[in-house]
């Protein structure tokens, strides 16, 4: 089916395919029944219980695609375990100007620079609480406006996990995205382990997690971890979109500004999970996302330290049907490996020699 739609939505603006997509996944009520008996894989060794609730399978939907909880109740119906919304920042405000969003097709990857563009903490809790209970367990993730400087960013942060802390199983801090000016630098160990306090004491007992970005050295992201986890972060998302541009092909798209994505960031993005894995012992669960396009992609983070993965751009190359296909073939890559369930794979190319 995606076959016939993809190049029906590649045709357009990739914001504006985007924008037509979710507005028919609000829509579309029927067809989401038949999606979901076509597309979920219930299996128990899939099952991961963590920050005490259960998701049914360790594949998410990333941050960044339903920023501002307009589908959340679709999203089960297309297999996904648990659903990630945001970035949600506390005001609500536009982003940066259009066009801020490329495909980079030769590379299955995108360049975006939304910039935050959110409908604020208010208008999503409202959303949220309208939904009832939800079939799928829903992490918030959250940032800082634009125009708040760094020094008051902590408010920021403890303003939005203020407003939604009733309708969070678990928040994630974003502290790495390329887009705001100054974001990053959030992510200095002198100072993260205040920030992370601040939300955690604003969250209320919902578990609170940080994202990070793949392009940290390795010593500055075992730093930061480490602060991080100081400050109580319950675990780790890893990671964001770099800001690097190695070895894509050829395309005006390139040159763009902002965070790339997809097939050009897996192998940073499992980097980044095995190396907070290793600098953390495995202490707290890791999210890990970037590049996931196919079960041995997410088995590859799985096995670096990844309890659950999330997907975002290999959605948009593969279309839905990706989300079964990786399920069933965990599955299958469990057996192949005499592994009872995913619980036992996680970490296993992390300990000492397995791994790069
Ligand atoms: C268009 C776009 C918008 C994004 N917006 C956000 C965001 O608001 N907050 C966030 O934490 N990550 C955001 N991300 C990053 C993704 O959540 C994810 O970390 C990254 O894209 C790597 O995963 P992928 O290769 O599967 O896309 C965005 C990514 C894309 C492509």
């Amino acid at each position: 089916m995606y076959g016939l739609a993809r190049p029906w939505l590649f045709r357009r603006d990739a914001e504006e395919a985007h924008r037509l997509v979710m507005e028919r996944l609000g829509r579309w009520r029927a067809l989401r029944g038949l999606a979901r008996w076509l597309l979920t894989v219930e299996d128990p060794r899939l099952r991961v219980r963590l920050f005490g609730r259960e998701f049914a399978n360790p594949v998410g939907l990333a941050a960044g695609l339903d920023k501002h909880a307009e589908a959340v109740d679709a999203w089960p119906d297309l297999g996904f375990g648990y659903v990630e919304i945001g970035t949600v920042t506390p005001r609500p405000q536009e982003g940066n100007p259009k066009p801020r969003l490329f495909r980079l097709v030769a590379d299955l990857a995108i360049i975006n620079r939304m910039g935050f563009n959110s409908d604020g903490a208010e208008a999503v809790r409202e959303r949220l609480l309208a939904l009832g209970t939800r079939r799928v367990p829903v992490g918030v993730n959250v940032g800082r406006n634009r125009d708040t400087p760094n020094e008051a960013a902590e408010e920021d942060y403890r303003a939005a996990i203020g407003a939604l802390r009733q309708v969070a199983d678990y928040f994630v801090i974003n502290v790495s995205s390329p887009n705001t000016v100054g974001l990053r630098a959030l992510q200095n160990p002198s100072s993260v382990g205040a920030l992370v306090a601040a939300a955690v004491a604003a969250a209320g007992g919902v578990p609170v997690l940080i994202k990070l970005a793949p392009d940290l050295e390795a010593d500055a992201l075992a730093e930061t971890a480490a602060a991080a986890l100081e400050g109580g972060a319950a675990g780790f998302v890893a990671a964001n979109t770099t800001i690097g541009r190695e070895g894509l092909a050829p395309s005006p798209a390139t040159a763009e500004a902002g965070g790339l994505s997809g097939a050009p960031l897996r192998a940073l993005a499992t980097e980044t999970v095995r190396r907070l894995y290793r600098a953390t012992r495995g202490r707290v669960p890791i999210l890990g996302v970037g590049g996931i396009f196919t079960a041995a992609d997410a088995y590859e983070k799985i096995r670096a330290g990844a309890s659950l993965v999330q997907v975002y751009t290999g959605l948009i190359y593969e279309g839905p049907g990706m989300v079964r296909r990786i399920n069933r073939g965990l599955l299958r890559l469990l057996a192949r490996d005499g592994l009872p369930d995913l619980t036992a794979a996680i970490g296993l190319d992390a300990k000492d020699g397995n791994g790069s």
